[in-house]
């Protein structure tokens, strides 16, 4: 028991550490996917042929090869070019890279869901369609977009674990860290599955609650 109770008290630091990389990539991750991401589904839902394939080559591409290999192609590739990145930036970039992909598909999911007759019912009181979009479609959508943006987050959290191959000291690196200094095997990747469980179901839960804000306000 004594030796367990070291186990804690000696390890959590890097426990911690790995906490704080964990949530700060999935954060960056997912704001930097909403941001590109909607440049990409605007570009899907816009008039112009090229912008639309140019949207939909990139989106099904990152959609279409594992989470894994993007990281290596922009870790690698970005180092080839003669960019220093840090192993941190380059995870944060690919993870954004990906994120864009899924939150583009969100958004776009999202607009589309909205009734056509409800541009139709903008347009015929006097709106064009930019106003349409601004004043009829987009606060419609908005109530599909974000509960999935929430759900986005909670995928990234999870994915942001892929990260480690790279050397980021996020959860699962730490946890081999702990793994070669303690000689435990298994306890450390059980602590760290407790750690991901915690902020997911957390953020769930949370997310469950404003959702049912979103919803009364109708
Ligand atoms: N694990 C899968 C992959 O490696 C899914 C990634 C999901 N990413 C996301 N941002 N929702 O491709």
């Amino acid at each position: 028991f004594d030796d367990e109770q070291n186990f804690f008290t000696e390890y959590y630091p890097y426990y911690l550490s790995g906490t704080g990389y964990t949530i700060l990539l999935a954060l960056i991750g997912v704001l930097f996917g909403i941001i590109l991401g909607t440049i990409f589904a605007l570009m899907k839902l816009s008039s112009i042929k090229v912008l639309r394939a140019l949207a939909s080559i990139y989106i099904e591409y990152v959609r279409g090869t594992p989470l894994l290999v993007q990281i290596f192609i922009v870790y690698f590739g970005t180092g080839m070019l003669g960019f220093d990145l840090s192993r941190f930036v380059a995870g944060c970039i690919a993870l954004s890279l990906n994120s864009a992909a899924y939150v583009a598909e969100i958004i776009r999911a999202g607009i589309n869901g909205v009734n056509k007759g409800q541009m139709e019912a903008g347009r015929s009181l006097g709106m064009n369609r930019i106003q349409a979009m601004r004043y009829v479609i987009f606060p419609q959508a908005i109530k599909n977009i974000l509960p999935a943006l929430g759900n986005e987050l909670v995928t990234v959290i999870k994915e942001s674990s892929v990260i480690s191959v790279i050397g980021v000291s996020e959860l699962i690196f730490q946890a081999g860290n702990v793994q070669g200094a303690s000689f435990k095997p298994f306890l450390p990747y059980l602590i760290v599955s407790l750690i991901y469980f915690v902020l997911t179901f957390t953020l769930s839960r949370l997310l469950g609650l404003a959702e049912r804000k979103l919803k009364s306000s109708d």
